[in-house]
């Protein structure tokens, strides 16, 4: 006879992966029209600047957006990296949780294998189409059609032909349905101009559904450094992320297996942690428990470390991220700080940089263009983060600024743009969807002093610009009087009104024409600190090529 628990339980089913985000797709940032635009296209560009990158090329990368029909768009993302192998582009496209990023300890934009395969299963649900591709390998070329089953999260690769194609790389072609393209902060355009800011070696074309063509060609003819496959350090781990390195782990002991795995953990390190713990280093890494690998970390704090490496984070530089803002924002002034490497929860190395543009391009923009006041441009490891602003660390550390200090008596109001970029093995996310960082304490606090350094520049910059207009007007307005004055004195005194004239004008000069005029020059030129006007950048770099949209 059967039980209840028999009769209830003939509804259990296991849950594909692909199943479940088909169910929850706001998880993977298809929440609301335009976001769900901006991810498809994000998702392909950050895939293309990772593999160019690890390929060390160039990139180029095309994008189109094309209306097909109300509320429905094609996406077509080209790049000229190294392209995908046949026998794996269905996988790595069309499978969540498949990819080449997620097991090693490397700042890439891509971490967890869901991005791609995200897109192509929302074209499938909402249009019911696959995604078309084409590769180019060098050593093979073709296309085909991919899309998931969703039952078992496979790779359903059809219509598979050798091409000859006109470009190496990969392209991707997908048509989606429930999206909405839109020129706003939150839009696909914007979301490719902080790109290309961030990526001063990129150059990235758009083609919007308005037929209207951009191109941010590169101001940068070399590669970034490229990221280095680092080991994690101990200070930086939780429980579960040590039992998931141990279950995987080949070696035949804890101990070994902690030597191997993580960096500055030495034979002696060992012998200090035989005391520290109560289990036996000697046993089978997959033996190891979630309490014991909570007392090892434990124990791990209470010992002192060599702090981590810092060469795993590549940050975009400040000489790059000034001319790159230079060309794209084309403000009156910039000021740009790169802060030297920290670690936040004791062990994870990053690195902060920040650029505030004043006057010019800078700060937000109305719907006719016109300057709306401040806005601030968040990036991590180089991606721009365009949602869920209000709970992002980079937010609230500008905001809690106390910018009149500055010289800016109002954020909102004032045209300036704060730019702020983390870089990390490990950038603490503070959900799935990867829009904001979390307000891990260290973070914040660097975020506020690298971005306070470069307010002091700013701040000298504006009340220069600030005196100078002063003397300006005060000129204007004397000369305005000055044949009037003349007149006058010349009736009281009997002398020649044109002599009283020229000497009266020679005395303003003197007093307030030079003053305005060596000042405008001496702002221009000067590099003050680490922050540089716009014109030093424009020097340093008088070789490399212009970029900008056009
Ligand atoms: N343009 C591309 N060129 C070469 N390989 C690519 C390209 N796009 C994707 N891939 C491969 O496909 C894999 C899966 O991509 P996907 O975007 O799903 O995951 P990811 O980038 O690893 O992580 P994330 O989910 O954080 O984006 C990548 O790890 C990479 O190996
Ligand atoms: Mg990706």
């Amino acid at each position: 006879m059967e039980s209840i628990a028999d009769e209830l339980f003939k509804e259990f089913r296991e849950n594909s992966i692909a199943e479940f985000f088909r169910k929850n797709r706001q998880m993977l940032g298809y929440a609301g029209k335009v976001r769900s635009l901006t991810t498809i296209v994000h998702e392909y560009v950050t895939n293309s600047l990772d593999a160019t990158e690890e390929a060390q090329i160039l990139p180029e990368i095309r994008v189109e957006v094309k209306e097909i029909g109300e509320e429905k768009y094609s996406v077509l993302v080209r790049d000229n990296g190294p392209g995908i192998p046949k026998n794996i582009v269905g996988r790595a496209l069309a499978s969540i949780l498949s990819g080449t990023k997620f097991h090693r300890y490397m700042q890439q934009r891509g971490q967890q294998g869901i991005g791609a395969s995200g897109c192509t299963l929302f074209a499938q649900i909402t249009t019911g189409k696959p995604i078309h591709v084409r590769s180019s390998t060098g050593k093979e070329s073709y296309e085909c059609d991919i899309s998931i089953d969703i039952k078992s999260n496979k790779p359903v690769v059809s219509n598979m032909r050798d091409v000859s194609l006109e470009f190496r790389g990969l392209e991707v072609y997908g048509e989606f349905a429930d999206v909405k393209y839109e020129n706003s902060e939150h839009g696909v355009f914007e979301y490719i101009k902080r790109t290309a800011l961030a990526n001063p070696h990129a150059s990235i074309s758009l083609l919007d559904p308005t037929g209207k063509e951009y191109t941010f060609l590169r101001s940068v003819n070399a590669m970034p450094k490229k990221p280095k496959v680092v080991k994690p350090h101990p200070l930086g781990l939780e429980p579960g992320d040590l039992v998931e390195f141990a279950h995987r782990s080949e070696s035949r002991r804890i101990s070994s297996f902690l030597i191997d795995t993580f960096s500055r953990v030495s034979d002696a390190k060992i012998n200090e942690l035989k005391q520290l713990v109560s289990f036996d280093l000697s046993k089978s890494p997959k033996e190891l428990t979630w309490q014991e690998a909570e007392e090892l970390i434990k124990a791990f704090k209470s010992m002192k470390w060599v702090a981590p490496e810092f060469d795993s984070v590549s940050p975009i530089g400040e000489k790059y991220l000034g001319l790159a803002m230079k060309n794209i924002i084309n403000p009156e002034y910039i000021s740009v700080v790169e802060r030297k490497p920290r670690v936040f929860r004791g062990g994870i190395p990053f690195v902060v940089e920040a650029a505030i543009a004043y006057g010019g391009g800078a700060g937000r923009k109305n719907d006719e263009g016109e300057e709306a006041g401040g806005n601030i441009i968040r990036f991590a490891n180089k991606v721009p983060l365009l949602f869920d602003s209000s709970t992002c660390a980079i937010t609230y550390a500008v905001k809690s600024i106390d910018w009149k200090r500055y010289g800016i008596k109002d954020f909102e109001q004032e045209p300036v743009s704060v730019l702020v970029n983390v870089s990390s093995v490990f950038v603490p996310y503070s959900g799935v969807g990867k829009q904001a960082i979390a307000q891990e304490e260290a973070i914040i606090d660097e975020i506020k002093l690298a971005v306070m350094d470069a307010a002091r520049n700013i701040q000298r910059y504006i009340s220069n610009v600030r005196s100078r207009n002063l003397a300006e007007s005060k000129y204007k307005t004397i000369m305005r009087y000055i044949t009037q004055l003349s007149g006058d004195l010349s009736e009281l005194t009997g002398n020649k009104q044109e002599v009283l004239e020229e000497k009266l004008k020679k005395l303003v000069d003197t007093k307030y024409k030079k003053l305005f005029e060596t000042d405008e020059q001496s702002n221009n030129t000067q590099d003050i600190e680490q922050g540089k006007s716009t014109q030093d950048i424009e020097q340093e770099e008088g070789e490399d090529e212009d970029k900008g949209a056009s």
